[in-house]
């Protein structure tokens, strides 16, 4: 296909150190996160650069959701070069993930370096790890101060509706974009081709409606649905992964869309590798292989059946304007 088109980046970079320490947090086993270590090793550092150098000097317009396994405000290494791609003119925008603890303390000096009005942020809310209020007003300086595309965002597990509830009431009071995820259980193996047990790796399925629970905490329901389909079974579904996306490991691999990095399958290359040359599919619906979980939100918004939900314009690879 034209090496022009736009392309969407979903990028996880093997930066670890987090200074939260979440009971469900999803980076687990290889990909954890660490309370002392930023880089596994400098090795790591240096695979970061050279990943987001090649993102940075695409010959046509990226999209680029930055992510990490830990806190990526706990790591200079990490802003630095998140500030390089936001100045990038092939870069449109630059989403980081973070719990928007720092945020206060690191946008000031980003700012000397980055173009914040092309930042990003999804901000997650974790439980006793954060002071609501203080999180609300993190995300308000991030939105109102520095001009960011501010997303905050909330988990749903079986056991917390009541604390989704009062973040929903108070995120609309903040005046901030709001997102309801479904909690995952990050213990789950996820590279298994058994068949599916929804319940098992989404904890809230087992227990209840989860649509009209959705609903009735004011979450988006339409999203979802897809995200119920994507998780069940996606299989023969037409999908646009690996034609106007690609994901990107930690290791540089590159793959359709996350799911079939697990899978190993229709591998595209390494980014590391010198010689790599990006190909990506022509057509731009190809049929799903994966038999299900496919539980991550910058995967299935590239189904066919979720085009609407995300404009070409919102600078967000998540958000669905709930
Ligand atoms: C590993 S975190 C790293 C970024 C940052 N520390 C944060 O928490 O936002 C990446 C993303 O995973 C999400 N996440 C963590 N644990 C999760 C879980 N059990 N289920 C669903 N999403 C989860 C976070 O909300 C965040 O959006
Ligand atoms: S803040 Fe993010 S990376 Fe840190 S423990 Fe919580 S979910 Fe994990
Ligand atoms: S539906 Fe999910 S698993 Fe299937 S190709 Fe699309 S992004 Fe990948």
């Amino acid at each position: 296909m034209s090496d022009t088109s736009p392309l969407r980046v979903w990028y996880v970079a093997g930066q670890r150190l987090c200074n939260f320490d979440c009971p469900y947090c999803v980076s687990v086993g290889d990909w954890s996160k660490s309370r002392r270590t930023n880089w596994k090793t400098p090795q790591d550092l240096e695979d970061f650069r050279t990943i987001v150098r090649w993102i940075g000097t695409r010959p046509h317009e990226v999209s680029v959701r930055l992510g990490s396994l830990g806190e990526p405000f706990a790591s200079p290494d990490f802003l630095e070069e998140a500030g390089w791609l936001t100045r990038r003119s092939n870069v449109k925008f630059v989403e980081l993930l973070s719990n928007a603890s720092l945020l206060e303390r690191r946008l000031p000096r980003m700012a000397d370096s980055a173009n914040l009005g092309k930042l990003s942020l999804w901000l997650t809310y974790h439980d006793g790890e954060i002071d609501l209020d203080r999180f609300f007003r993190n995300a308000r300086v991030a939105q109102d101060d520095f001009g960011c595309f501010t997303v905050v965002n909330v988990l749903l597990f079986p056991d917390n509706g009541a604390l989704v509830e009062s973040f929903v009431e108070r995120a609309r009071e903040y005046g901030l974009r709001y997102n309801v995820d479904l909690g995952y259980d990050p213990e789950l193996p996820s590279d298994s081709l058994e068949a599916p047990a929804p319940e098992h790796a989404v904890p809230i399925l087992g227990t209840t409606d989860v649509l009209r629970r959705v609903e009735h905490l004011g979450g988006d329901t339409e999203l979802t649905k897809v995200a119920l389909t994507a998780l069940r079974a996606p299989r023969g579904l037409p999908c646009s992964a690996g034609h106007d996306h690609i994901f990107i490991g930690i290791d540089g691999e590159v793959y359709p869309c996350s799911r079939y990095h697990v899978l190993e399958h229709q591998r595209i290359g390494n980014v590391l590798d010198p010689d790599f040359q990006l190909e990506r599919r022509e057509r731009r619906w190809s049929p799903c292989a994966a038999e299900h979980s496919c539980c991550n939100k910058e995967d299935f918004l590239n189904l066919s059946s979720a085009r609407r939900l995300r404009p070409d314009d919102v600078p967000s690879l998540g958000w669905t304007d709930a």
